[in-house]
């Protein structure tokens, strides 16, 4: 949600940060700008409405020198996505320019007190806000930039995270960050700044983490200095990260989703690696609090968007196989509903980006009332991690399509192995039913590679579908989660309406809707229900309606009914998800094709929401 780069150093700012705009554009697209300090302390700013390849045509032919700069890429919260609002904004006098992350927000009141005092805003941003009151502290009490910048925020209520720069101060950068992640990459004789470490590891893998309520100031030729809002240092480690430029790039695929999709056989097997050995589950996250996880009264799942749905699997395998009572919450709900959480409760936050500003706020409300937290995450070191009492990392590397794909089979398999992991522990399940699963794990790679083998049979039903203004997806159990996800998949990339529902439900509603206009995808896999779902497809073909169904390899009923089927391998029920989720994602991939919209980048969504 904004994505905020910045470089000081010795080579040109403006390609360091016009690359790192665009690695960071997965965070928001609706307009971009720079500002840079040229060698004769001259503030350049140039914006532009839409994406950064906008911003490139605008700023050619420009003075483009410098060796300090900050950029910006935007995801719209205060005033319309046009070029006045784009940031860098600039204070009157064109001395502060700044970016943010974040929303600021007692911006009315720190605007109607700089008006009485004849400041003149522009844009309708609370980030113009923070860049005036900057400069307006600066000149009325004669401070330094550093020293307004803290005053600033001390007085900002909100989440940010901000570069600002001085044209009286060409030498230095001054950052800050509460509730909205920045870092700090660490080169020789130069620094960068940036929302994640995607802009920076191209020139460093030294990264030092910005705490909440931090600032940074980064000065040519000196060490950085961190401190909190009262101007107490801290001491700082830089640490070593091993995601590479590769991890970022499309690797000859024409969209980071499908390269994210097909990457799932060597993904799924990277988030089991070390933690399958010897043919024995090892999660030593959960071993070394095993009593906690033996003892628990009740597990709370909590996250946001497809996380969530990866949730509600692991629900259904941790009731089944473990015997622990599990409740599902977004966590939008969860941080202001009020929850009942008693000791001896744990609460699981999911979330690949570790920034999602709702799943923060319920990791605070849950400790705060007492439950230990453990997360499931994808990014290492961002703020879910740090803020729960233990992690455990998906470790499938950076995914960069908004829409989730790998992180959401990542999610599934973590969950997965805790509930086998729980079952086998408690007594619930056999050691032969342990070994069982534990060899269906193993094979999960395998059988996602031959599922993406079946990509033409799933562009055709692909082609049934890129036609209609509704779809419904349905499934049942394990998979009903799977119908959730295949919705939001498809609404997300191809603006498509769909809708999840437990099959059985049709009945209750839904089946009104169903005509030859309304195609239905049902996930009609081998389980105990099986025939139950069998009957709720036979409803929907009474009424004339369009069935896709992804079903096991030898099925028979259901791809007798069907329009269209794909298959997939068998496997134990509760990784049935893990598998059938696999050509949804290539269906809504397909059918966003077809249409011709942005896959990577649809509209109106950020890959990582860092506001409420
Ligand atoms: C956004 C993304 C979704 C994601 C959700 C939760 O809406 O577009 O793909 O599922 O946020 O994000 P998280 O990073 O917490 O999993």
């Amino acid at each position: 949600m904004c994505g905020i780069v910045g470089y000081i150093g010795k080579r040109d700012a403006y390609p360091i940060l016009i690359k790192g705009l665009h690695r960071l554009e997965y965070r928001g697209y609706d307009s971009a700008g720079v500002a840079l300090i040229n060698p004769q302390q001259v503030l350049n700013v140039y914006k532009s409405q839409g994406k950064v390849s906008a911003l490139e045509d605008t700023a050619r032919s420009q003075d483009l020198t410098g060796s300090i700069g900050i950029a910006h890429t935007r995801w719209a919260t205060h005033g319309i996505p046009n070029h006045t609002n784009a940031h860098p904004q600039v204070s009157q006098n064109g001395r502060i320019a700044i970016v943010h992350n974040g929303i600021i927000e007692n911006y009315a009141e720190l605007k109607a007190n700089l008006l009485k005092q004849g400041v003149h805003f522009n844009s309708d941003t609370d980030t113009e806000v923070i860049a005036q009151q900057i400069a307006y502290i600066q000149e009325v009490e004669h401070l330094t930039m550093v020293e307004a910048v803290r005053r600033t925020l001390q007085q900002a209520v909100g989440s940010y995270a901000i570069c600002v720069l001085d044209n009286a101060m060409p030498d230095t950068i001054v950052a800050a960050r509460k509730g909205s992640p920045l870092v700090v990459g660490v080169g020789d004789d130069e620094y960068f700044l940036g929302s994640d470490a995607s802009p920076i590891i191209e020139y460093t893998q030294r990264i030092i983490y910005l705490e909440d309520g931090e600032m940074v100031v980064l000065h040519k030729g000196q060490k950085p200095q961190i401190s909190d809002l009262e101007g107490h240092e801290r001491p700082y480690s830089i640490q070593h990260i091993t995601m590479t430029v590769d991890d970022l790039e499309k690797g000859g695929y024409p969209h980071f989703m499908l390269k994210e999709i097909c990457e799932q056989p060597q993904s799924l097997a990277a988030c089991m690696r070390s933690r399958l050995v010897e043919n024995e589950i090892c999660l030593p996250e959960v071993d070394k609090d095993i009593d906690m996880w033996l003892n628990a009264r009740r597990i709370i799942i909590t996250a946001c968007g497809t996380s969530l749905y990866a949730g509600m699997a692991g629900k259904y395998a941790i009731e089944e196989l473990a015997h622990i009572p599990v409740e599902t919450d977004y966590a939008s709900e969860f941080r202001y509903r009020h929850p009942v959480i008693q000791k001896g409760d744990i609460v699981i936050a999911i979330s690949q980006s570790g920034e999602t500003a709702d799943t923060l706020a319920a990791i605070d409300q849950a400790k705060q009332n007492g439950a230990k937290v453990v997360s499931i995450c994808n990014v290492i070191g961002s703020s879910i991690p740090r803020a729960s009492d233990s992690v455990i990392y998906t470790m499938v590397g950076p995914e960069i399509g908004v829409a989730s794909t790998k992180a959401f089979t990542a999610q599934v398999t973590v969950l997965m192995m805790i509930a086998i992991l729980l079952g086998y522990r408690k007594g619930v399940i056999t050691e032969s039913r342990y070994r069982s699963l534990v060899n269906e794990l193993q094979a999960l790679p395998q059988k996602a590679s031959e599922i993406i083998k079946r990509e033409n049979t799933i562009r055709d039903m692909a082609q049934a579908i890129s036609f209609a203004p509704n779809v419904l997806y349905i499934g049942r159990g394990y998979n009903y989660p799977t119908a959730l996800e295949g919705a939001l998949k498809l609404k997300e990339i191809s603006y498509i309406h769909a809708e999840g529902y437990p099959a059985a439900e049709m009945k209750h509603g839904p089946i009104a809707l169903i005509s030859q206009d309304m195609p239905v995808v049902a996930i009609a896999t081998d389980s105990p229900i099986y025939d139950k779902l069998v009957s709720n497809i036979q409803e929907i073909r009474a009424r004339q309606g369009h069935v896709m169904a992804i079903v096991t390899e030898g099925d028979k009923k259901v791809s007798q009914m069907a329009d269209k089927t794909v298959c997939i391998p068998a496997t134990a029920e509760c990784l049935s998800p893990l598998l059938a989720i696999i050509p949804l994602q290539l269906l809504s991939y397909h059918v966003a094709c077809l249409k011709g919209c942005n896959v990577d980048q649809p509209r109106n969504l950020a890959k990582s929401v860092t506001v409420e």
